[in-house]
């Protein structure tokens, strides 16, 4: 393992589990973790209770922008439930940021100019110091792209959509598999083709597919890269 600490920058598409392979470096490392996409998602979750989207999907840009002076997000560890937990304007949100309404809303308004601004800006400030691992959409080629160690995660969507479907029937959720696959489907689209910091590979990334692998086979081949730093 590298003997300073790094920023260990995370991208790829959604539900990759790119957050469950970031948390199990940050614990192997003693590393902070931070989860961008989170952020993203208070943002909406937020605009989604004041009306400035609604679930047609629409979503008024200008109330959006409006409303992130009153936005305060931060992160904080319930050792009750042993997770870290979003935390939007004091309330713990973690569960609320997650579902399909908020899934539904997100990429449009991680769309918006001035929201990645103020994400892109808070995340450098929380990954000042080194020893972070932050996973995303644009953390290697944006927020960190002096980033020690960039990995890329992709994963056949229909595996990716079977993953969140089980998560969300844990949870008592009933959204149905195909809503969850077009959902993914779209998100991937909407993503890719954004016009300010699309999701793209940084040509230093190293890419993980990680379709047919198990966590602990990813952790393997992280430890493999780790060492070599
Ligand atoms: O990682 P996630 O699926 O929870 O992210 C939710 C949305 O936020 C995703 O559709 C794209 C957006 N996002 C982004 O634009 N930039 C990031 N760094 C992280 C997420």
């Amino acid at each position: 393992m590298p003997s300073k600490k790094i920023t260990i920058a995370i991208d790829g598409y959604s539900s990759c589990g790119k957050s469950t392979f970031a948390k199990a470096i940050a614990k192997e490392y003693g590393y902070i973790f931070i989860d961008s996409g989170a952020m993203y998602r208070a943002v909406t979750l937020y605009a989604l209770n004041r009306g400035a989207v609604t679930v047609g999907k629409s979503v008024d840009a200008a109330k959006v922008v409006a409303l992130l002076p009153a936005i305060k997000i931060g992160f904080q560890f319930n050792a009750n439930v042993g997770r870290f937990e979003t935390i939007l304007n004091g309330e713990v949100v973690e569960d609320a940021i997650r579902t399909i309404d908020v899934s539904n809303l997100v990429s449009p308004v991680s769309a918006i100019g001035q929201v990645r601004e103020q994400m892109v800006a808070l995340q450098q400030v929380m990954g000042k110091e080194k020893g972070i691992v932050m996973d995303g959409r644009d953390i290697g080629t944006v927020v960190f792209p002096d980033a020690e160690l960039k990995i890329f995660m992709t994963a056949d969507p229909k595996v990716r959509a079977m993953r969140r479907f089980k998560e969300l029937q844990e949870k008592g959720d009933n959204t149905t598999l195909e809503a969850i696959e077009a959902n993914v489907r779209s998100r991937d689209h909407m993503d890719e083709t954004r016009d300010i910091s699309p999701l793209r590979r940084a040509d230093d990334a190293l890419i993980l597919d990680n379709g047919n692998m198990t966590p602990a086979e990813q952790m393997v081949w992280v430890k493999e890269i780790m060492n070599k730093l």
